[in-house]
């Protein structure tokens, strides 16, 4: 519903707006970014946009992960309205090409030299028959776990780097009267969280043949019932609010020092940011245990849908334009949590953790441990995520044993191929 009236009065203060500035074009934007950091971040595009003339018609769908975006998405193109753009990624991406409804972004991408500065392993989903029909915005890194220092501080624990420090930990927090792990209680959080559980107990040649490939040895394996032990464990450390609950919320506990810690990609680092929170001060990010070497890859981009009005049309170049623009980069994503997607951004004015994203990413690019996220739409196909999903969070929300939920893993992705 807030949606629906949102996008309406934007619409009307988008026409009044048009009557002040007849050459301005108009893009509706459909996005997911609703939460405090995300929200902080778009509008910094909105801003940019307006100073260059142009109309921006905002259509939030909340719903972290984008699954309620993209379904609202569908519906306004099976009938026939879609926006101008809309924030779509990996496969995805080329399911819409396919159809023949996306701008082509070529002019936009010879212009700013796309080619010259966007990583390779990011254009290679941006283009579709070797044509720019997306703008990839960031990367997010997904293998973070987030920790409230004063928390550890308070409780005398170090932050635990194994697996073995890290349950010791939880177990003496618990005890403390603290909520151990902030928990968000949808399919794509734990997902996300069994994802960089996989990297962190099976390593990464162990994730790219379960998580990339889809290989039955892997997704049946020994190692693979011991990631579902450690999923099993976690939960005995979470609350009994946490079904259903949204990331930010959960993010907002370790905030509020009312947990310890969350795993989540770094777009959590935005709700710190948001609230004033500090890296090192107030809060830390480490990659989870055993995840050092890994960086799980997560790419948000734009596709824009042909419209056939020209101002519309330069609209859509100079969102295309700005979003790669060096200023965009460097204030969007100091916002969002991420680190920019393309090369020649200063590591100024970015914190810690970001500079430190920034380094790994380039060092893991050349050692192997740059891999796609399962969970977010960069590795497998629709239909194979959507079974990963099922399973793991049929695992997480029953008693059934990591085994079986081991073998049914296999069984579910051998369905879908
Ligand atoms: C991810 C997206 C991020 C963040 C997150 C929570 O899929 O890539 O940008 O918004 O969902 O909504």
């Amino acid at each position: 519903m807030r949606a629906i009236l949102m996008s309406v009065f934007s619409f009307f203060a988008a026409a009044t707006l048009s009557v002040t500035n007849s050459l301005a074009g108009e893009v509706e934007v459909l996005h997911w970014w609703t939460s405090g950091g995300e929200a902080a971040a778009v509008q910094e595009l909105q801003k940019m946009l307006q100073k260059e003339g142009h109309m921006w018609t905002d259509f939030a769908v909340a719903g972290g992960g984008g699954s309620a975006a993209m379904t609202t998405l569908k519906s306004r193109a099976v009938g026939g309205n879609p926006p101008t753009a809309a924030q779509v990624k990996g496969p995805q991406i080329q399911d819409w090409a396919e159809l023949g409804v996306l701008t082509n972004l070529d002019e936009v991408a010879k212009a700013e030299g796309w080619d010259d500065t966007v990583p390779k392993v990011v254009a290679d989903i941006m283009k579709y028959q070797d044509g720019w029909v997306a703008v990839p915005v960031n990367v997010h890194r997904i293998n973070w776990m987030w920790l409230n220092k004063a928390v550890f501080d308070k409780a005398g624990l170090a932050y635990p780097k194994t697996w073995d420090d890290f349950f010791a930990a939880m177990e003496t927090l618990k005890k403390a009267g603290v909520t151990p792990i902030a928990w968000g209680g949808q399919n794509w959080q734990e997902a996300t969280v069994w994802e960089t559980v996989v990297a962190g107990v099976g390593g990464n040649d162990f994730y790219k043949k379960a998580l990339v490939e889809a290989d039955m040895e892997a997704l049946k394996s020994d190692t693979m019932v011991q990631c579902f032990e450690v999923m099993r464990k976690m939960k005995q450390y979470t609350d009994p609010n946490a079904p259903g609950r949204d990331w930010n919320l959960a993010t907002s506990m370790v905030i509020k020092g009312e947990a310890a810690v969350q795993f989540m990609g770094d777009w959590a680092k935005g709700e710190f940011t948001a609230a004033g929170k500090k890296p090192g001060e107030d809060y830390d990010a480490m990659p989870a245990p055993g995840t050092e070497d890994s960086f799980l890859f997560n790419v948000d981009s734009f596709i824009m849908f042909d419209v056939k009005d020209k101002d519309a049309k330069a609209a859509q170049a100079a969102m295309a334009r700005l979003i790669l623009s060096p200023e965009f980069q460097v204030v969007f994503n100091v916002n969002k949590g991420s680190i920019p997607v393309r090369s020649g951004i200063e590591e100024q004015p970015f914190d810690s953790i970001a500079v430190s994203s920034m380094g790994d990413f380039a060092a893991t690019a050349e050692s192997g441990g740059l891999m796609p996220s399962m969970a977010h739409e960069m590795a497998v196909s629709p239909a194979i995520r959507g079974a990963m999903f099922d399973v793991v969070t049929n695992f997480y929300n029953s008693d059934m044993s990591a085994a079986d939920a081991a073998s049914k893993l296999a069984a579910a992705v051998g369905e879908a191929m």
